[in-house]
């Protein structure tokens, strides 16, 4: 390991309920964004992007280093296109998430310099039904270390450089997977499939039984639970056998990658999955092997415990359903690419609330009307505002979150005994919703006292299951944080409770028509006035019950 003035590595931790990313011997939440594919080629492009990515509050940028314009000849680096990267998210405050755009960019190999494009005989391309496709087989050892070489060098570079500790962690590839078939048929990978399936992927779902992912027990279940066998015969006869046999050979392959970066700079490797909406398995229709989807998730383990993470990339508008498979004790959950503005502050906001790292919405520089003010720039706001707090929350289990958006109202969460009902915030007079998302995080501080933070929602409470007892609010002080210190605000109480009278969810007595209201000062905004501008509130909530 080459050293540098960094006390501790980067590194994931479980800690408590939660996996926690330490970062210069810290826990840090990722309020992070992508850029663009090809912005992080150019230092003049990127240098108006960084200051109002840190106006946004974000603490970290996700950007590409490609193999072809670091290794534009064979042995031949060129170490500029990092290293201003570095001094440069530096100069802005903001760490940097380094993107390995390397054999696989999107299941393609579009990112490998022409020199390796060009080599059939050294980097043959992966062969479909339909013939052979864009993308360099993943067995092909030779492709594996001659990237694995590059990506040495590129980590070496780093650790030369970052004084600092700018550099927290590497993604290796992008969305790893084949595409056009269900799997690879070039000779090496017909050859390979025709073997044994290798015993240190049989070891490790037999000794992790109790634990696999539920896709994959029922797959080895019905076919036999064998403990030795081809390919076909441990997994079966369908294109989930070919997925499988993919995923292994990705997943050795980014794991040698990793490796021999990892021996040069000590930063958390992670690589993710293009997650689809719909997995349709017909041969063509996917990426088969796509990275580390959360079905594949113990073929990827068994390969290796260099990369620390799998991420998904999430942009379907059911991001909840989608969040919790990748979101375990097994798992540190992150989107290191998902939808921007409101839509994915709420994602972000919601994957904290529920232990994930954080959040990254794509293409932040051109996807974002207003850095200082918009949706993100509020939400990481508020983070970044009660970050000690989330943290100290996600580990000990007393947080929760929730999301609410047309479509989907009401969101009800459970946390200390109560049960919070989030409705989508609406105007008391003109019903009219006040934004088209709505979030919030709960935290427990004491059994009756909760810190509410959020935007766009109206919270009622009961108790946690169906008592009889009846919830009131014992006393709300909205307040913030200023540096780490509480400031209490206004004490809430009166019209600033009263919610639409015919808000939706169960309608216990007249007490239900009162609630918590987050809108950024939400509290006070007369009915019927003029939404302002996106904020976020906290409110300290005190509770009791009395026998009805
Ligand atoms: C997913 C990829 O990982 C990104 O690099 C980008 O291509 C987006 N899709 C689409 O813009």
């Amino acid at each position: 390991m080459s050293s540098t003035d960094k006390k501790t590595p980067p590194r994931l931790e479980r800690v408590g309920k939660a996996w926690q990313l330490i970062v210069d011997g810290k826990p840090m939440l990722l309020r992070a964004g992508e850029v663009h594919n090809s912005s992080g080629s150019s230092r003049a492009w990127m240098e108006p992007i960084w200051p109002k990515l840190k106006r946004s509050n974000l603490n970290t940028v996700l950007v590409p280093v490609s193999w072809e314009s670091f290794e534009p000849e064979e042995g031949e680096f060129d170490d500029s296109v990092v290293d201003w990267m570095i001094e440069d998210a530096h100069a802005n405050g903001l760490k940097l998430i380094v993107l390995w755009f390397a054999t696989w960019k999107n299941a393609e190999s579009h990112y490998a310099p022409l020199w390796v494009k060009q080599d059939r005989e050294r980097f043959p391309y992966g062969v479909a039904r339909t013939g052979t496709v864009e993308v360099i087989s993943a067995l092909s050892e030779e492709a594996r270390d001659a990237d694995a070489r590059a990506f040495a060098r590129l980590c070496q570079r780093i650790a030369q450089i970052d004084k600092h500790g700018t550099v927290i962690a590497i993604q290796v590839e992008n969305e790893v997977g084949f595409q056009g078939d269900s799997r690879d048929r070039s000779d090496i990978a017909e050859a390979a499939f025709a073997g044994q399936v290798p015993q240190q992927l049989m070891d490790h779902l037999a000794n992790n039984a109790d634990t696999l992912r539920p896709e994959m027990r029922e797959r080895l279940k019905a076919n036999g639970n064998r403990k030795s066998g081809t390919w076909t015969e441990v997994f079966g006869t369908d294109d989930g056998a070919d997925e499988i046999f993919m995923a292994w050979n990705n997943a050795r392959y980014l794991e040698t990658v990793a490796g021999a970066g990892y021996q040069h700079l000590d930063v958390v490797m992670f690589t993710n999955a293009a997650v689809p909406e719909v997995l349709d398995r017909r041969p063509g229709r996917y990426r088969s092997g796509g990275g580390p989807l959360a079905h594949l998730h113990d073929v990827w383990r068994a390969a290796g415990n260099e990369l620390k993470m799998y991420a998904a990339d999430l942009y379907m508008a059911d991001f909840v359903s989608f969040f919790h498979p990748y979101n375990y004790a097994g798992n540190a959950a992150f989107m290191p690419e998902m939808k921007a503005e409101l839509e994915g502050a709420a994602n972000a906001v919601y994957a904290i609330g529920r232990g994930g790292l954080g959040g990254s919405p794509f293409g932040i520089e051109s996807r974002t009307a207003d850095f200082d003010n918009g949706p993100l720039a509020k939400a990481y706001g508020l983070i970044e505002e009660i970050e000690p707090l989330i943290i100290a929350h996600q580990s000990a289990g007393t947080i929760t979150s929730a999301m609410v958006k047309p479509g989907h109202l009401t969101d009800e969460v459970v946390l200390g005994g109560y049960r919070f009902i989030v409705h989508l915030l609406q105007d008391r007079r003109t019903e009219v919703y006040r934004s088209d998302r709505g979030y919030a995080l709960i935290m427990q501080e004491a059994p009756d006292t909760f810190l509410v933070a959020g935007f766009g929602v109206q919270i009622r409470v009961t108790t946690a299951e169906p008592s009889g007892d009846m919830v009131a609010f014992g006393g709300i002080r909205e307040g913030r944080y200023v540096d780490g210190e509480w400031v209490p605000g206004r004490w809430l109480n009166g019209d600033e409770l009263r919610l639409y009278r015919t808000t939706e969810g169960p309608a216990v007595s007249g007490e239900m028509r009162h609630g918590l209201r987050l809108l950024g000062g939400t509290s006070d905004i007369r009915d019927g006035a003029p939404p302002r501008p996106v904020n976020t509130d906290i409110q300290r909530v005190n509770l009791f019950r009395f026998k009805r």
